[in-house]
This record gives C-alpha cells, structure tokens and sequence, in this order.
C-alpha cells in the first residue's frame, strides 16, 4: 500500500465512525488488535515497511493515530473512541508488551477515551481456546491490563475469558482494570447484566466452547449452539457379550453385556455391566455388578455359556 492508500483507510475509518454516531450508536471503537489491518500494522512479523509506516514502534503506530485523529475530526472531542488494543501478540516476533504501552500512551496523549486490552492473534491457533475450567487462568490478559493501568491515566478495559461477576469484580477491585469486557457470555445470555442486577449472580452459561464463531464462520448468523460437554468415560470394558434384546425394546436393540473396570472416586474397580445398545450408541445402562478382582473372565465365561444355551433353545 502506498502512503496515499494509507491516508484513505484513515479517511475512511472516520467517515465510518461519523456514520456510527449519526445512527445513534454511543461511541466506536477502532479494533487494532487480534491481528486485522491495523494490528498487522502494529506487528514487525508482518510489517516490513521502510517508510514512515514500518520500523520503529513510533512509525508502526502512525496509521493508527491518524486513524484516531480522523475519527476525532469528524465525531468531535465529545464523542467517546475507544480503543481495543493487544497488550502482546504472543507470537515470535510481534508486538510487545513494552511497545504496546508505547502505543497506550501515544493514544492517551493523543486523547483516546479508553483502552480495551486483549491479546494474540486470530490466524494463530489458541486465540479463544480456552475453556472454562479454571476462569482465573483464563483471564488471559490481566497482567498486560495490569501494566496498562500502572502506566497510563486513561480507563482500561480488559477482555477474555471472564465469566463471574465474582472474578470481575475481584480484577476491578484489585486495580488490574477499570472496566470488564465480555463478548461470548452476552451472545449466550444477552440481558446476564440485568440477571446480575436482579441479585442472581451465578456465573455466565457460556462454556466457551466457541460454536458460535463457527456458526459465523459458516455464514449461519450469530446464535449460541454450544457443545454438549463429552462425558468423559468411566466404564473401560474388556470382555463384551452382545445379544439381541427382545421385546420391549425395538428391533435391533441389542443387550452388552461387558467386564471391564470402572473408574469410581478412589481407583479402579473390575465390574460386570449390561447395557443397551440401538444403533452403536448406548442408550440405557443398568447399575454396575462389583466383581471380585480375581474372578471377572470367568465370569463372563458363564454368562457366555449361558446365552448359548438360550441361543441353542
Ligand atoms: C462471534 C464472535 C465474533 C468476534 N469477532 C471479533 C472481531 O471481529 N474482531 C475482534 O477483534 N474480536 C472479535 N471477537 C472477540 C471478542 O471481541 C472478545 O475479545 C473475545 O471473544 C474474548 O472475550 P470473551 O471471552 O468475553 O468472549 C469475536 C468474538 C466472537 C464470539
Ligand atoms: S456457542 Fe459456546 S461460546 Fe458461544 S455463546 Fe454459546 S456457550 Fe458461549
């Protein structure tokens, strides 16, 4: 892109923004994080400008200011532009957390109204997944919000992975951030302020198993589908006895019956088990037999023995 391009994608950012406000919206945001243009801008992996544009973080920033300052011209000093920047791009050779706060700071002089904080980029694997198991690993990004709030004066926002009132309010409490951001819950659950407000603070439902970007990957719209949660196995069978099952299950049902371990709190245990089986799926499981531990392939010996002889009959 020739420095003239460049100019017009600022003109253009501001006359977007102007569109915004005339609609009615109640600020904008310029996204310069995640690994889109002005991002990439930002990132000496992918920017190898030798003009004024590439180099020094000064130079790999300017677009990004003179985005703002057009934004600014058109909306007015009044109107609130934030900003959602990376802290770091986590990835070899790219923006860093000490060139970040650099950009923070060239943005705070030059008037923007807040800083959202995330991280990573999108064409890099793990952006968004992490799950839920552990909510306060998975505010991934405290600690550059953190170094943001030391540093600069302008309200921070941190993004990513926040799914409790409890943990948000930890962070603000804290003084990591000013502001908590959350995107995924509110697809999930979009009026979870007003259930919080109500008194009910239960956490988020999202279990950021991340269906919804694949739906929009998909160009099927924006909608929570999540993903029933695999249970993980317990029964490990090593024996198994199939037959058919009689009325009144379907034709095609079959009775499995199986020895195998089973996993129960404190170890694993060798059991015999029956369930019914349609179509290669489980779809009932009686309870589990205990078997003495030294006996299970006997067992299911005479139980084999057993069918034949009903088979035979
Ligand atoms: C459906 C969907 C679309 C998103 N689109 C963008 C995007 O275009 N640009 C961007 O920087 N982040 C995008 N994000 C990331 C979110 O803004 C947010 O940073 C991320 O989901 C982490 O916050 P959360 O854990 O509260 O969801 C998107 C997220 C979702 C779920
Ligand atoms: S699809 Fe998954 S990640 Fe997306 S909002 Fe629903 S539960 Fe959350």
């Amino acid at each position: 892109m020739t420095p003239g391009d460049l100019q017009e994608v600022a003109q253009a950012f501001g006359n977007a923004a102007l569109r915004a406000k005339t609609a009615g919206f109640d600020g904008v945001q310029i996204l310069a994080a995640h690994g889109f243009f002005l991002s990439q801008l930002l990132c000496p992996r992918y920017n190898s400008r030798t003009d004024a544009y590439g180099g020094p973080i000064e130079n790999r920033a300017r677009l990004l200011l003179e985005v703002l300052s057009s934004i600014r011209k058109q909306v007015g000093r009044n109107y609130p532009v934030l900003v959602k920047l990376n802290g770091q791009d986590l990835v070899e050779n790219g923006l860093t957390l000490e060139d970040s706060l650099k950009v923070g700071a060239m943005l705070e002089e030059q008037g923007i109204d807040a800083i959202e904080v995330s991280g990573g980029l999108l064409n890099v694997a793990g952006l968004m997944d992490k799950k839920t198991d552990s909510e306060e690993d998975i505010s991934a990004f405290r600690k550059e919000a953190e170094a943001f709030k030391k540093t600069l004066r302008v309200p921070i926002i941190l993004v990513g992975g926040i799914r409790s009132l409890q943990l948000a309010q930890k962070l603000i409490d804290e003084g990591g951030a000013d502001y908590i951001s959350m995107s995924r819950p509110f697809i999930c659950e979009p009026d979870l302020i007003k259930r919080w407000k109500a008194g009910d603070s239960r956490k988020a439902d999202c279990i950021s198993c991340n269906q919804c970007v694949e739906q929009i990957k998909q160009g099927l719209g924006l909608q929570c589908v999540p993903l029933e949660p695999e249970p993980a196995a317990t029964f490990f069978p090593e024996h198994l006895e199939r037959i058919p099952a009689g009325p009144p299950h379907l034709p095609g049902t079959i009775y499995q019956i199986a020895t195998g371990l089973e996993q129960w709190e404190s170890g694993f245990y060798p059991v015999l088990k029956i369930q019914v089986v349609r179509d290669e799926k489980i779809i009932a499981s009686g309870p589990s037999i205990p078997l003495s531990s030294d006996d299970p392939d006997n067992l299911l010996q005479a139980i084999t023995t057993l069918i034949e002889k009903h088979r035979q009959r």
